[in-house]
């Protein structure tokens, strides 16, 4: 039997960017659906980064009341650069007056989906999309078939594509499942989750003669690590003691505790940007958009911040007929995307070896690393970014309830604006 509803937003993808789209557009009594091809238990449970930006965190606290990044989250401070023998560690409030935290992002899916489905929200776990039919460019419509294999269609004001790298809806914003901008990278990160007490109370990030490490925490029982491997790796391959002996090399200066190891991954990198961001009313957010190589945790973090950027324009469009926000959606959210896009290529080729260096450029490398650790201004560069710029946004306040993320400070340099306004 099939079956069509009707709702203002129709929401593809309930990972971090799609609900809280919802709960932004609830709060602004703007109704919505969400469709995912996954369980809600799958969703709950696929281990993914655990860096969340100061703005974030503050738009967790401002939107979920229980929200658990204070109770099972860890605020971090800073993060240590090794290389060559030294740490350097790089302390963030008294740089930028900012923190991380340390919350893995299944944990915050879990406070979300509690959140919304708590207030009624209709999520349709196991829907597969199959395409968006925007024949009707004021009216489009999500194509999908429901959990029991039936037809399901849901007309809308508005599809948002928050379905990640692999994203459906972006075709028909590009006109391509693929069409945008691509950098692939010659290594990718081989990750574990182990039993064990932490190996340190902050994050490694550690640059070697054998590749780079990264030692990071989940609990005081279980952590997260990785070391750069090959693209083709196999992560069923190599023995435990065998990840432990590639781990520790990476990170001397630092007796690893090790335990049993109870999952392992390898992560691709890419670096993407769509070209379009918006056609009519279909739009894209988070990896849908763009993906950042995963050294600084960006992913989530970008996600959200353009889920700000696009609620507002969306409660402006729908609730006030006002065009003009959903008219530079896409301007504003690839400002940041492509800082951060900076950003997440120059921690990877900061600390990572490439196959084909040489000794010139190994020697480059380590006169970079302290070029940044031993200038004030270098350690700044790299705290205001990992802790994430401030969200640019006209109207904050009337999104949040609670005025929690800064708009853009008026101008702080000698910045001009040539060319038309
Ligand atoms: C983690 C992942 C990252 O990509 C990163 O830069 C820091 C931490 C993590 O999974 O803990």
């Amino acid at each position: 039997m099939s079956t069509t509803i009707r709702t203002r937003v129709a929401i593809v993808g309930a990972g971090p960017a799609g609900l809280i789209l919802s709960q932004l557009l609830a709060d602004a009594g703007i109704e919505s659906v969400i469709v995912d091809s996954r369980s809600r238990a799958e969703i709950e449970s696929t281990i993914r980064a655990g860096i969340l930006e100061q703005g974030t965190v503050d738009l967790l606290r401002a939107i979920d009341p229980a929200t658990r990044v204070d109770t099972v989250g860890h605020r971090h401070d800073g993060i240590e650069l090794r290389f060559h023998g030294e740490g350097h560690r790089i302390d963030f409030p008294s740089l930028v007056g900012r923190s991380v935290w340390l919350y893995p992002q299944h944990e915050v899916l879990k406070d979300l989906l509690a959140l919304r489905l708590g207030a009624g929200q209709d999520i349709r776990f196991g829907a597969t999309v199959e395409s968006v039919d925007d024949s009707n460019a004021l009216h489009p419509a999500v194509v999908a078939t429901d959990a029991q294999g039936e037809p399901l269609r849901i007309d809308a004001d508005f599809v948002v594509g928050a379905d990640g790298s692999r994203s459906v809806v972006r075709a028909t914003v590009t006109g391509s499942r693929s069409g945008g901008y691509l950098r692939e990278y010659p290594f990718a990160w081989f990750g574990i989750l182990c039993e064990a007490p932490p190996s340190s109370q902050e994050l490694i990030y550690s640059n070697s003669d054998q590749g780079f490490a990264l030692i990071s925490q989940r609990s005081p029982q279980v952590q997260r690590m990785y070391f750069q491997c090959d693209p083709d790796a196999d992560a069923a391959a190599p023995s435990d003691a065998e990840i432990w002996d590639a781990l520790q090399a990476r990170v001397p200066g630092t007796t690893l505790h090790e335990g049993p190891i109870i999952q392992r991954d390898v992560l691709r990198f890419r670096s993407f940007v769509a070209h379009e961001l918006r056609r009519d009313r279909v739009a894209l957010v988070g990896d849908a958009a763009h993906t950042v190589p995963p050294t600084g945790a960006k992913g989530m973090n970008l996600a959200i911040a353009d889920v700000v950027l696009l609620a507002e324009a969306l409660r402006a469009l729908l609730g006030e007929g006002d065009e003009r926000l959903i008219d530079t959606y896409a301007e504003r959210a690839l400002d940041r995307t492509w800082k951060a896009q900076h950003f997440s290529w120059w921690m990877t080729s900061l600390l990572h070896t490439a196959p084909d260096a040489g000794d010139f450029d190994r020697r480059r490398q380590l006169g970079e690393l302290r070029t940044v650790v031993e200038s004030e201004a270098g350690r700044t560069y790299l705290a205001e970014a990992y802790t994430g710029w401030p969200q640019r946004v006209e109207r904050i306040s009337s999104i949040t309830k609670a005025p929690t993320m800064e708009s853009t400070p008026a101008t702080t340099n000698s910045s001009r604006k040539f060319g038309p306004a």
